[in-house]
């Protein structure tokens, strides 16, 4: 039995290290992640902990915030970082519980790998769908380092052009998900009139993500300006609670995402919207949302990445709804 128990159960007997960036520190047993800072101690699931993890490293802090749950997570000030335990939630806050450290980004980032390297274990991909990967519970246990390093795919204008992202093939080790082995694998024909040979370029989109093996993971298709399309596939449950910090646009290709709507500040619950294939929304820029998606769904993000967006941010004049009426 143990009486102390944070110290404890960690290095000795689970074989994990600790983690500390400034005043937090961070362990890991074989059922949970404990978050330490000078006001309190949050424990989390280890899954969920490491599933939320792989996407603040995969994503550069994303935009705006990283809810880890509702109590734990990262905003993003581009460059610098915020790492907060309650500070979004209103009974941490009116107990003036919470807690609020800035770090550089690349510093945080190094020590965020480093746990990601040591808490996953042999057989678990963050990842993944649930039915296709092994558990992250007990003691430590190799690693999975060739997963979690796995890079984003992010195309300089559209994936498939020669020198870009390239397509998914079997070949390259993408075979198609279980759950879209329907999906047409023909690609387009692209007859340009003389002159604008080498200038038009298509690919099939659907096939494309049919073959991801990731979930909730936005890859970058296309770019053109600060438009960038990110479609992904889902299944299971958004680890993270976004927290945004300027408008996007979701579009639902395939199936069905039910996305729970809370105030981006108090994470007190708003909305739940249910979209379906073609459905399409704005999400505001001061709210949260995290997405359930009972099967494999294709989701197209379409994110702005302005870089006049970040200043407008810095400045809180960016607009918090596409349009005004
Ligand atoms: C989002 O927060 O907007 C988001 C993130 C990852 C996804 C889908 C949506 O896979
Ligand atoms: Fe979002």
């Amino acid at each position: 039995m143990n009486t102390q128990v944070k110290c404890t159960i960690n290095n000795n007997a689970t074989g994990y290290q600790t983690f500390t960036a400034g005043s937090f520190s961070f362990d890991r047993c074989e059922y949970f992640a404990y978050i330490t800072c000078p006001t309190g101690v949050h424990m989390m699931p280890i899954d969920n902990f490491l599933k939320a993890l792989m996407r603040d490293i995969a994503w550069g802090f994303f935009y705006g915030t990283v809810a880890f749950d509702d109590v734990f997570g990262t905003t993003n000030h581009y460059g610098n970082v915020d790492l907060y335990l309650g500070s979004q939630h209103k009974e941490w806050t009116s107990a003036k519980r919470d807690f609020k450290e800035n770090f550089k980004s690349d510093v945080l980032m190094d020590i965020f790998k480093l746990m990601m390297s040591d808490w996953t274990i042999a057989g678990f991909d963050p990842f993944a769908a649930p039915q296709e990967t092994g558990t992250a519970w007990g003691p430590k246990n190799g690693n999975e380092d060739r997963l979690i390093e796995r890079k984003r795919e992010v195309a300089k204008r559209m994936v498939g052009i020669p020198g870009d992202a390239p397509l998914r093939t079997d070949e390259a080790g993408y075979p198609v998900n279980r759950a879209f082995l329907d999906v047409d694998q023909t690609q387009p024909v692209v007859e340009a009139e003389p002159e604008f040979e080498g200038e038009l370029h298509a690919f099939n989109l659907f096939g494309y993500l049919s073959r991801s093996d990731v979930t909730w993971n936005p890859s970058v298709v296309s770019v053109v300006r600060q438009s960038l399309f990110c479609p992904t596939t889902e299944e299971f449950i958004l680890p993270i609670d976004h927290g945004n910090d300027r408008v996007e646009w979701f579009v639902q290709f395939s199936d069905e995402i039910s996305w729970d709507i809370k105030d981006g500040k108090t994470s007190r619950p708003l909305a739940t919207v249910t979209m379906r294939a073609g459905d399409i929304a704005a999400m505001p820029g001061d709210i949260r949302h995290q997405g359930m998606s009972p099967k494999r769904s294709m989701l197209l993000v379409w994110e702005n990445g302005s870089p006049e967006i970040m200043e407008m941010i810095k400045a809180g004049t960016v607009p918090m709804v596409p349009v005004t009426f």
